[in-house]
C-alpha cells in the first residue's frame, strides 16, 4: 500500500442535535474544554503523519477556515502584551509543513457524499477520513494504529468498536471473520439496524483507512437511511471486490455529536488534561 499522507475531514452536516448552538457556528467548532472538536481531529492525523488535511464545508462553516488561518493582529497583539506562551498555543494550530485544502459540498446528501467530493484532491491513493464528532482519546493517535493496521493487512480498514445491542440503530454495524485479536475481516456492513435485527453488535466509529477504489463504489451509491448517500453503502460495494477490514483500536471515545457524550468528554478531558 502506497504512503498515507492525506486526511478527509467531512464537516458540512448540520448538526442539528445541537442546535441552537449550531445554528450560525459549526459543531465541529464546539470546544471541549478551551478546543474545537476539529483541531482534536486534526492533531491525531498530524500525529499518524498526515501532511494533506482535507475538509469537506459547507454553508456556515467559514470559522472552520479561519481557525487553521493565521491571525496577524492577534499574533501582534500578543507579542507586544508578552503572552507568549498564548502566541505559541494560537502559532502550533497547523505546523507549517500541513497543508490545508477546503471544498464545499454543496448540499448535505451524506457522509458518502462528502467523502466522494475529495476524489479530485485525494486522487489514487489511499487515505483517513476523520469524524471530528468522535473525539479518541488515545496514548497512540487512532489515525496511527489504523495506518499502521492498513499496511500490515494491504487494504483499507475502519475503526470498530463493540457497543450496547440496544444503540445499534446509531451505527454502522459489521460482520466477519477473526484476523487476530484486534482486526476482523468484513464479510458485510449494514447501516443503523434495528437491535432486533442487528447481525452484531460490532460498530464502526468515525475513522476509516480507505483505498481510492471507494470512489467507484460511491459514485455508484445510491441514498439509502435516512435518504443519505451513506459512506456504510460504499463500504458495502467495495469489500465484494477488496478485503476491507476492522481495528479495534487502544482508546477512550467520547461520541461529541450526542450531548451525553460531549458533557462526559468534557468532564473527563477537563480533569485528566486541565485539572478542573
Ligand atoms: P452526523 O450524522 O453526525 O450528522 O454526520 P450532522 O449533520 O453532523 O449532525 P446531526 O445528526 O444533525 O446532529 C457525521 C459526520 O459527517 C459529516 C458531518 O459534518 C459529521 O462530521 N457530514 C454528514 C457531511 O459532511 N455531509 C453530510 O451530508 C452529512
Amino acid at each position: 500500500m502506497k504512503p498515507i499522507r492525506k486526511a478527509v475531514f467531512p464537516v458540512a452536516g448540520l448538526g442539528t442535535r445541537f442546535l441552537p448552538a449550531t445554528k450560525a457556528m459549526p459543531k465541529e467548532m464546539l470546544p471541549i474544554v478551551d478546543k474545537p472538536l476539529i483541531q482534536y481531529a486534526v492533531e491525531e492525523a498530524i500525529a499518524a503523519g498526515i501532511t494533506d488535511l482535507i475538509f469537506i464545508t459547507g454553508r456556515n462553516k467559514r470559522a472552520i477556515e479561519d481557525h487553521f488561518d493565521s491571525v496577524p493582529e492577534l499574533e501582534a497583539d500578543l507579542e507586544a502584551k508578552n503572552k507568549m506562551e498564548l502566541l505559541e498555543t494560537v502559532r502550533n494550530v497547523i505546523p507549517s509543513y500541513v497543508n490545508c485544502i477546503y471544498t464545499r459540498q454543496a448540499a448535505p446528501l451524506g457522509l458518502g457524499h462528502a467523502v466522494l467530493c475529495a476524489a479530485p484532491i485525494v486522487g489514487n491513493e489511499p487515505f483517513v477520513v476523520l469524524l471530528a464528532d468522535d473525539l479518541i482519546d488515545a496514548n497512540t493517535s487512532v489515525t496511527q494504529q489504523l495506518v499502521e493496521a492498513a499496511h500490515q493487512q494491504n487494504g483499507s480498514i475502519l475503526a470498530i468498536q463493540n457497543i450496547d445491542r440496544q444503540d445499534t440503530n446509531k451505527y454502522g454495524i459489521i460482520t466477519g471473520e477473526v484476523v487476530n485479536d484486534k482486526t476482523m475481516r468484513l464479510r458485510g456492513i449494514v447501516e443503523k439496524p434495528d437491535p432486533a435485527a442487528a447481525p452484531s453488535t460490532l460498530a464502526v466509529v468515525g475513522r476509516y483507512v480507505l483505498e481510492p477504489e471507494i470512489f467507484e463504489h460511491l459514485r455508484q451509491t445510491q441514498a439509502g437511511v435516512g435518504g443519505e448517500i451513506q459512506l456504510t453503502d460504499g463500504i458495502a460495494s467495495l469489500l465484494k471486490a477488496r478485503a476491507v477490514f476492522g481495528l479495534q483500536y487502544e482508546g477512550m471515545r467520547y461520541d461529541c455529536g450526542s450531548k451525553a457524550g460531549f458533557f462526559q468528554a468534557t468532564l473527563e478531558l477537563g480533569r485528566k488534561y486541565h485539572g478542573l
